[in-house]
């Protein structure tokens, strides 16, 4: 795992982007694995940046997302289909078709996350997968457990998740599960790309640091991975 410590949010934001940005120039077709939050907002806008440039072409590109809230509609304001479309998707010439998000309004979320995860299968998974933490140590929705699934599945979330996400649902109670990719769907990805900044992802990056593999803090899975790249900003790392 390599760890690179940066000023602050902007620099993290431009070297995590500057990494999206040379996957996609060796490879224009890569599957880019996306993930939604505060954190890789700042990211989005400089690939926009770097689009509008010149310097990026989406054309062949395909995303798989990792999570989506269950349920929820996508044209929700607070769906993450909602949030791609908004940060990246209409803002670069991405092909509609292209971009996949777990339905969060499927009759039968069972057959959504086996869909879902045969969609990665067919892809052959991320050649880059971006993500970032929860305050608990999550990745995507893998919340911290006694055990972890390993593919696509349907996972309520815990109350530390509940408490940090329910700011963005000012007018309404916020859907208590989500499909997420599994660890395994995220470990599958050829190489990784995990953002942290604020303080409030100290103790997080803290365990993954200490190098203990534990369930209770999934996001130290990511010490078996063998091309994983954290970026932190000093407060993340600091604390
Ligand atoms: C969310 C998402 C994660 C994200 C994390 C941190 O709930 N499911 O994919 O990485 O929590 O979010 P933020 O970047 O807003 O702190």
């Amino acid at each position: 795992m390599k760890i690179q410590v940066l000023k602050d949010y902007g620099e993290m934001s431009r070297a995590g982007a500057e990494i999206i940005a040379e996957t996609v120039r060796d490879n224009p077709r890569a599957v880019l694995g996306l993930a939604t939050g505060a954190t890789p907002e700042g990211v989005y806008d400089v690939l926009v940046e770097k689009y509008a440039a010149g310097e990026i072409d989406f054309s062949e590109v395909t995303t798989v997302n990792l999570d989506e809230y269950c349920p929820i509609e996508p044209s929700d304001d607070q769906s993450y289909r909602y949030f791609m479309e908004k940060h990246l998707f209409s803002r670069v010439n991405i092909r509609p078709e292209n971009t996949n998000v777990p339905m969060g309004n499927a009759a039968d979320p069972a057959a959504e996350a086996k869909r879902y995860e045969e969609l990665l299968a067919s892809l052959g998974y991320a050649d880059l997968q971006l993500l970032g933490v929860g305050q608990n140590g999550h990745i995507g929705f893998n919340e911290p457990a006694a055990a972890l699934f390993a593919e696509t599945h349907l996972t309520p979330l815990t109350e530390s998740t509940l408490a940090a996400n329910s700011i963005y649902f000012t007018d309404r109670a916020m859907p208590t599960e989500a499909l997420t990719m599994g660890m395994a769907s995220i470990l599958r990805a050829k190489r990784i790309l995990l953002l942290a900044s604020g303080k409030s992802k100290h103790a997080a990056i803290a365990r993954l640091l200490e190098g203990e593999i534990s369930t209770e803090c999934p996001i130290t899975f990511l010490l078996l991975h063998p091309n994983c790249t954290v970026i932190c900003d000093r407060a993340a790392y600091e604390g």
